[in-house]
This record gives structure tokens, sequence and C-alpha cells, in this order.
């Protein structure tokens, strides 16, 4: 399988980049700058803006699925992922793609969904301390997403994300999450590799938790 990956250089693309390599798949890689790591030998880098439309189709030429994982900078003031999706979205149209996997958090959105009440309240402190724009960015984002009409759309919620070893997961509409709730990165992208390969969760949105 060929697999565009938007966030490539982020510490969740690289472990997709490796999940994926090892599962015998193909890369077609994003990155804003030219990459200071190596990159698996039949992968393809595209250096570019986001915002460049001919940067993002170049990303996506001849993918059979696009898996997004960007994420904000702590410092970050100024909006760019949900604008980033919608680009990558419109542009799968065109190219007549539908296989879409998009990584949000668990405190993204405003369902209550399988939240606990702990997180839903730490989200509302980390909404009143973040930037103006950053988390309605990502609200924007998952909306946008949902919305897409794409066949293959899916949108994946973890709670807090760590740098532990590979393990399993569990996964669902309904997989509760909380405060005492994390998932490696490792096993995150192992999850999201299976969730290309064996599509369980087609228009749907997911929670996920390391076990
Ligand atoms: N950390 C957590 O506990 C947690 C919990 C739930 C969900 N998540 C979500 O999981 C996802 C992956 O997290 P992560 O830890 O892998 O994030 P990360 O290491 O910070 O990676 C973020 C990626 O976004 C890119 N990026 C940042 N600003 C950009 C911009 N203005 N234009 C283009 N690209 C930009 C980065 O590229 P550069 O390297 O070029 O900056 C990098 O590839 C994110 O969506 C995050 O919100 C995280």
């Amino acid at each position: 399988m060929i697999i565009a990956l938007f966030g490539a250089s982020g510490r969740l693309g690289q472990c997709v980049i490796e999940s994926a390599t090892a599962a015998g798949h193909t890369l077609r890689l994003h990155y804003r700058a030219k990459p200071s790591e190596n990159v698996p030998e039949f992968s393809t880098v595209v250096v570019g803006r986001l915002d460049d439309p001919t940067a993002v189709r170049e990303v996506l030429r001849g993918a059979d699925a696009a898996v997004v994982v960007l994420g904000h900078k702590p410092d970050a003031r100024v909006p760019y992922i949900a604008d980033a999706t919608k680009l990558v979205v419109s542009t799968m149209k065109t190219l007549g793609q539908s296989r879409l996997l998009v990584v949000t958090g668990a405190m993204v959105g405003h369902e209550k969904g399988p939240v606990g009440i702990g997180m839903r309240l730490l989200s509302m402190v980390v909404r009143s301390r973040t930037a103006d724009g950053m988390m309605e960015d990502r609200d924007e984002q998952e909306r946008r997403v949902k919305a897409s009409h794409l066949d293959g759309w899916t949108v994946i919620k973890p709670p807090r994300l760590s740098d532990g070893p590979v393990g399993d997961v569990d996964a669902g509409a309904t997989q509760g999450v909380g405060l005492r709730s994390s998932v490696s990165r490792k096993a995150l992208a192992k999850f999201i590799v299976q969730e290309l390969e064996a599509p369980q969760f087609s228009q749907q949105v997911v929670y996920v938790a390391g076990r």
C-alpha cells in the first residue's frame, strides 16, 4: 500500500513511518523542511507548505490512503490544521481517493463521547489556557473530516500519548478514556497501520487507549 503521511517529522509521524515500513508499505512523506533524519529507502519526501495545493497534491499522488498526524507546537499562535486538512480532503476528492485517517485527541471537539468527567474538566482548563483559536482549529479539523463525504474517513482520538513500548490497544466509538488513560505512540502507530490494512472504523470516530 502507498501511504501519504502529513506530520512525518513528528513523534507519532516517525512511529507511523517505522510501523508502516515494517509492514511492507511505501510512504509519501510531507515535511515542511528537508528532513534531518534518514527516511526509508523506498519512500518519497515532499518538502512544502501545507497551504500550497501543488505540494499537498504531490504528497497524495498515487497514494492508496492518507494519514494526518499534524499537531501544534506548544508556542503556536497561528491555526493551520483545519485549513491543511481541508486542502487534503479536497485534493483527495480530485484524485479519486477516499481513505483518510486523522489523529486529533480525546479533548478535541464538543461531543461528550466516552470521555470521563475528569478528562472533560481537564479539557475545559486546557481550553482556557491555550492560545486563542488553537483548540478551535482542532475542533474545526474534526468537523471538516466528519463532513468530508469521503467514504473512508476515520477520526482517531487518543488520550495522552507516551513514548512507551509498542503494545496492544482497545479501540472503539465507545471506548472509555479518562485521566489515567494513555497510549504509546508506537502502539497508536501500529493501530493506524492495522486500520489501513483492514478497515474497521470507516466513517467513524474512534477512541484508542493502551491496554
Ligand atoms: N501529546 C499528547 O499527549 C497528545 C494527546 C492526544 C492527541 N495528540 C495528537 O497526536 C498527534 C501527534 O502528536 P505528536 O506528539 O506526534 O506531535 P508532534 O511531535 O508535535 O508533531 C507535530 C507535527 O506537526 C507538524 N507541524 C507543527 N506545526 C506545523 C505547521 N505550522 N505547519 C506544518 N506542520 C506543522 C510538525 O512538523 P515540524 O517538525 O516541522 O514542526 C510535526 O510533524 C497530534 O495531532 C496531537 O495533537 C497528542
